[in-house]
């Protein structure tokens, strides 16, 4: 049985965190697109073309380990505002949200563009602050050189040009159910967004 859980948000509002527990709760596959325009973005800042990187996309880039740096988080930010690059991922992923036994999808069109059918759809935000702080604990983390207004002036760059771009722009589906993370922690976003998918799957029997 197809099963989709559609999961939008900004950067680092912890939609991947919500998006892996209810993957794991369920045993649905689940899938971070933004990994599709990282890797695409990764590979211009190679010097190739971003309509042909996103054409010929394999699996294997998914699995780059250079994908979580700022520079090219950026660079996905930029190619994703071109149709051309949207149009060539749309395929992979509508056939992920499809395969039998559950999927999740987390990006930032999938309750719109993607997958307007889901089954569950969730956006995942929280202020820029929050965000902000917790993107810094991660990349500090990792070893990165950066601080809070660097982190700070990284996202709100993205989220204006993710929201503000004509193809697929970033913003909640009008039926999605909004967390909003900021003061609600991230166990009981987890907590709220499994008690979405058994309200759901619960109707469906
Ligand atoms: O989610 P993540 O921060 O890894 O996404 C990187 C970038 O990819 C976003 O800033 C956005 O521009 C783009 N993206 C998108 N649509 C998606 C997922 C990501 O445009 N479904």
């Amino acid at each position: 049985m197809a099963f989709t859980v559609a999961i939008d948000g900004p950067a680092a509002a912890g939609k991947g965190t919500v998006a892996r527990a209810v993957s794991e709760r369920f045993g649905f596959a689940h899938l971070d697109t933004g990994l599709l325009y990282r890797a695409t973005g990764r590979q211009t800042l190679d010097g190739t073309d971003p309509v042909e990187a996103a054409r010929e996309l394999s699996a294997d880039a998914l699995d780059a380990d250079d994908l979580r740096t700022p520079e090219v988080a950026q660079a996905a930010s930029r190619v994703a505002a071109i149709p051309e690059v949207r149009a060539a991922l749309v395929d992979f992923q509508r056939a992920f949200a499809r395969r039998s036994g559950g999927a999740v999808l987390d990006g930032r069109d999938i309750g719109t563009v993607i997958c307007p059918e889901a089954d569950v759809k969730l956006f995942v935000t929280a202020n820029d602050d929050v965000r902000a702080r917790r993107r810094l604990t991660e990349l500090l983390g990792k070893g990165h050189d950066t601080d809070y207004d660097t982190v700070l002036a990284d996202l709100r760059a993205r989220d204006a040009r993710d929201s503000a771009r004509a193809a697929a722009p970033l913003k909640p589906a009008d039926d999605a159910v909004t967390l909003d993370t900021t003061r609600l922690g991230i166990d009981e976003a987890v907590a709220a967004a499994i008690a979405e998918v058994e309200r759901v799957l619960a109707k469906q029997v």
